[in-house]
């Protein structure tokens, strides 16, 4: 999504054989978020981009007498003050200091396993999933939520400043993982009608990631399925946590293209009795993975 962009303000200033380039813009993102705008100011040494400022009016809670058009200005004030004064002074203040990439594993088929329970029924889900891609040649990753580092997303929404979270913990390589993957299964118990929480931390700091497709475009035809157990009975105990993963999906590009719901779990305890379920969840996987040559 290209937002409409405006300068405000442009400023030169020149230093010995330097000219330096204060630039301030507006950015309207309203077709993302109602009323949400961006301004970056952004400084150049000729060429060369020396340092860069974003603020968008989403990230100023009701509470807060701040704006991000007034913060914006003060900024591009302030800093035009330092280059005029030690344009040398300036570079070395606000070199940008850029965070490690975190390391990716890349895999044709990413599941996350939603349940706490690394020995339940979410789990058996999972191995069938991976088995099936390892049938058709293709590689496989399980990512357990409840066993790694992830924040909760605390909706600051600098994300849609710079395309990337805050935090820097295990999100870096779930994201990754599920950009590399061609399919990506959800695997969830229903807790209280919806995801547990630590595959809901999952799905809201995957904002990041929507914010990074919004602002440097992503990549499409993905897939995704959805495999969850309720412990009662009736299709009813669905109607949230489809909504909640097939969002989640749709919101990163990938399309949710099927989905197997296994109710009254806590009756029949372990899915592995269940006739047929095995060959089933493996079928579906394999629909929609393509065997490598
Ligand atoms: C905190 C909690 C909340 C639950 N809420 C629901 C619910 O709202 N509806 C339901 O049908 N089952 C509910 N269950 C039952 C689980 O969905 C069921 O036990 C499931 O098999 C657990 O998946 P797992 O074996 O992969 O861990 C809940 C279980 C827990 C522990």
């Amino acid at each position: 999504m290209e937002p409409v962009r405006e300068l405000m303000r442009s400023v030169e200033t020149d230093a010995g054989k330097v000219r330096y380039t204060l630039n301030l813009y507006h950015e309207d993102f309203s077709a993302l978020y109602p009323g949400m705008i961006r301004y970056t100011v952004i400084v150049m040494a000729g060429e060369l981009m020396i340092a860069v400022f974003r603020t968008n009016s989403f990230e100023y809670s009701p509470l807060v007498p701040i704006a991000a058009e007034n913060v914006s200005m003060q900024t591009a004030d302030e800093w035009e003050r330092e280059i005029r004064n030690n344009p040398t002074d300036f570079i070395q203040n606000h070199r940008q200091v850029l965070p490690e990439p975190p390391i990716v594993t890349t895999s044709d088929l990413v599941v996350i396993q939603g349940s706490p329970r690394g020995d339940g029924n979410c789990s058996i889900l999972a191995r069938w999933a991976v088995d099936a891609a390892h049938e058709l040649g293709r590689t496989a990753q399980v990512i357990y939520p409840h066993d790694m580092d992830i924040r909760c997303c605390i909706g600051c929404y600098q994300c849609y400043n710079s395309g990337s979270c805050v935090f820097d913990d295990d999100m870096g390589s779930i994201i990754g993982a599920i950009k590399g993957a061609s399919l990506l299964v959800v695997c969830s118990p229903v807790y209280t009608n919806t995801v547990p929480g630590g595959l809901k931390l999952v799905i809201d700091r995957c904002q990041a990631y929507h914010a990074e497709r919004v602002l440097s475009g992503g990549r499409m035809g993905q897939k995704g399925l959805v495999f969850s157990v309720a412990g009662r009975k009736g299709e009813e105990n669905f109607t949230c946590i489809t909504h909640v993963i097939s969002a989640f999906l749709r919101n990163l590009g990938i399309d949710p293209v099927g989905e197997i719901l296994i109710d009254r779990v806590d009756a029949i305890r372990d899915i592995r009795t269940i006739p047929g379920m095995e060959e089933n969840v493996k079928m579906k996987v394999k629909q929609h993975l393509v065997p490598k040559k």
